[in-house]
């Protein structure tokens, strides 16, 4: 679904990803993990297209992406849940949730954004009661559905996720996870940026490891799970005992 071929990414000349090599076939959920700096964001950030490489190749489902502009890329079904949520707080949890829905420009039709607004619902609950609620006055779980719910409306084929589950209690965490596998089994297929390596090893079917730029592991979530050196060699602060 996803194919990353050599990608190369730099800010002027800190050299962020160095020759990324990265597939996802559809149905998925594939881990990238790595320690402060790695290029985790980077990555996410040039898949959804705020970044532009400087060499190397995305396609997304067959069709080369890498000269779309981000909107594009989410109208093909690409979604995302951006680093640190960024939520509007002036805005009501309904309002940003129709936010997610503006790149879909036809799921502005009304009767469309109630059914993409009820299939979010749907998959929290708690967000229908807190629909006139302002973003702002959330807990952090909450705020945390909103931005999962918002990259929800633009219904993504493959959704990206950069550190969803960072501030968020141990349980909370959890919970997210549970989420995220149950939209797998909605067909969504998922690319995951985490901290919590174990436990997103655990969930994933595949993971990477990064490290300054480039993949310095990757294979089946649960044998990676396994490698003590390589937990400690580059997950040694990330390694949560969940
Ligand atoms: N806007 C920027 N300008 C210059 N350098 C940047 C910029 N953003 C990131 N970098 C550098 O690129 C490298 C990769 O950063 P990135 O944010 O992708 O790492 P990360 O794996 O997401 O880290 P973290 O786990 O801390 O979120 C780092 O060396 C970082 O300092
Ligand atoms: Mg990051």
């Amino acid at each position: 679904m996803l194919k990353i071929s050599d990608l190369h990414v730099a800010y002027g000349n800190v050299r962020a990803l160095r020759g990324i090599d990265l597939e996802v076939n559809a149905g998925e959920i594939v881990a990238i993990l790595g320690p402060n700096g790695a290029g985790k964001s980077t990555l996410i950030k040039t898949i959804i297209g705020v970044l532009s490489s400087q060499r190397g190749a995305i396609e997304f489902e067959g069709r080369a992406i890498d000269a779309l502009p981000t909107a594009q890329r989410i109208r093909l079904g690409i979604g995302t849940i951006p680093e640190g949520r960024q939520l509007f707080p002036d805005m009501s949890v309904r309002e940003n949730l129709i936010l997610g829905a503006y790149a879909q420009l036809g799921l502005l039709v009304p009767a469309s954004l109630d059914e993409s607004l009820d299939r979010v619902f749907s998959v929290f609950p708690r967000l229908r009661e807190r629909a006139r609620q302002l973003a702002g006055s959330l807990s952090g779980g909450e705020a945390q559905m909103v931005a999962v719910g918002r990259a929800l409306m633009s219904r993504p084929k493959l959704l990206l996720g950069d550190e969803p589950s960072l501030g968020l209690a141990p349980i909370l965490v959890r919970e997210l996870l549970v989420t995220i596998s149950r939209l797998r089994d909605a067909g969504i297929t998922v690319l995951l940026a985490d901290q919590n390596a174990l436990s997103a090893l655990r969930m994933a079917d595949r993971a990477y490891v990064m490290n300054t730029g480039r993949i310095v592991a990757s294979g089946p979530g649960a044998v990676l799970a396994g490698d003590q050196r390589l937990l400690q060699a580059y997950l040694g602060s990330g390694v949560d005992k969940a």
